[in-house]
């Protein structure tokens, strides 16, 4: 049933009210049309309502997911999206879920920026009756709260990381050397800075030589890479790795080696691993910018319009999924491999 239809009965200034209140919803009215005809016309009662509450756009892997989640609930794929850019702000989040609340829609799609927090506005979810599926990143609530959640084993890719950093070293004759690291991490309590972040100390903790000089939060942003780059090269001279804890930041942070006349990639003074593997990463390595990227897949669009359809056909989902990953190096053939890249 599309609940969500019920929204215009409740009148032209409850829904604009809904609408301009939306916090940067897509589905804005056009000019000419009033706001209840614009209900009128584009419901279909057909169709499944989804509110999708995104972090923001903070990064070319986000912009993946977003374009992912959009082009697969679409109309002729039996969907109504509704969608909320948080701007990275919880927030934006809550005020975005207790709008669906209101609008009654059939499922509530949350990307969490951060893990904690959840549990008053995904209550008030339940209580209303509305599914909430949880996409990228967790949160730390009771699991009746949520029906699933699809996503990356971020814990996973950060200990990959790790390995790869010490075969790295292993082969460069450098195993027992004191190893100088700073690392670049994204937004504090997001499940992928704890994830990425506890996998590679757990490598770490195995390497004495191994010496992690500071740790910033930089959010996931290629601005905040370079800002939180440069002031930690104007601290220390010595810095043999950056740990990245998404490509944007490692943009931003080869931009801040570069001005400051350092070099990095594989023929530079500094290795830097990254996490995401976009196609502006792939770039990077191939110009001997960034050594390594650690896959982490957005396309959720496709497995979440398989959930929708599922739980529609009064089917069980899995409560957890994770996508499949992988990473790229620049001993690999990029060139090629970019080609068959979807983001
Ligand atoms: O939660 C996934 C992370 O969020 C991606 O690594 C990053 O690019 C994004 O902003």
């Amino acid at each position: 049933m599309n609940r969500i239809r019920k929204i215009t009965g409740l009148g032209v200034a409850f829904g604009a009210f809904l609408f301009l209140a939306g916090c940067g919803s897509q589905k804005t009215p056009g000019p000419e049309t009033s706001v209840s005809q614009q209900f009128e016309t584009e419901m279909d009662e057909n169709l499944i309502a989804v509110g999708f509450s995104q972090v923001g756009a903070e990064s070319d892997w986000r912009a993946a997911n977003t374009e992912s989640i959009q082009s697969a609930l679409t109309p002729e794929n039996g969907f109504y999206l509704i969608y909320e850019d948080a701007q990275q702000k919880q927030e934006n989040q809550f005020k975005a879920i207790r709008n669906f609340i209101l609008q009654e829609v059939d499922y509530i799609v949350l990307s969490p920026i951060v893990e904690t927090g959840w549990d008053t506005v995904l209550q008030e979810a339940k209580d209303a009756g509305i599914p909430v599926i949880l996409v990228d990143r967790k949160a730390q609530v009771d699991e009746a709260l949520y029906t699933c959640w699809i996503g990356a084993d971020f814990e996973s890719e950060g200990r990959h990381a790790g390995e790869w950093l010490e075969q790295y070293l292993d082969a460069q004759g450098r195993a027992d050397e004191e190893i100088h690291i700073v690392t670049l991490q994204g937004t504090l309590d997001s499940s992928a800075q704890l994830g990425r972040t506890k996998g590679f100390a757990g490598v770490m903790a195995g390497h004495d030589n191994w010496k992690m000089l500071e740790m910033r939060d930089a959010d996931f942003t290629q601005a905040k890479g370079q800002e939180v780059m440069e002031s930690l090269l104007q601290k220390y001279d010595d810095i043999d790795v950056v740990v990245c804890e998404n490509d944007n930041m490692a943009f931003g942070a080869v931009d801040a080696i570069r001005e400051f006349g350092g070099s990095c990639g594989p023929d530079g003074e500094i290795t830097i691993l990254s996490f995401d593997a976009v196609s502006a990463a792939f770039g990077a390595m191939i110009a001997g910018e960034i050594n390594v990227s650690f896959e982490c897949n957005p396309l959720h669009g496709p497995k979440l319009q398989e959930i929708i359809k599922a739980l529609e056909g009064g089917g069980a989902v899995d409560k957890i999924q994770y996508m499949e990953e992988t990473y790229f190096d620049t001993s690999m053939d990029l060139e090629e491999l970019r080609k068959t890249r979807a983001y």
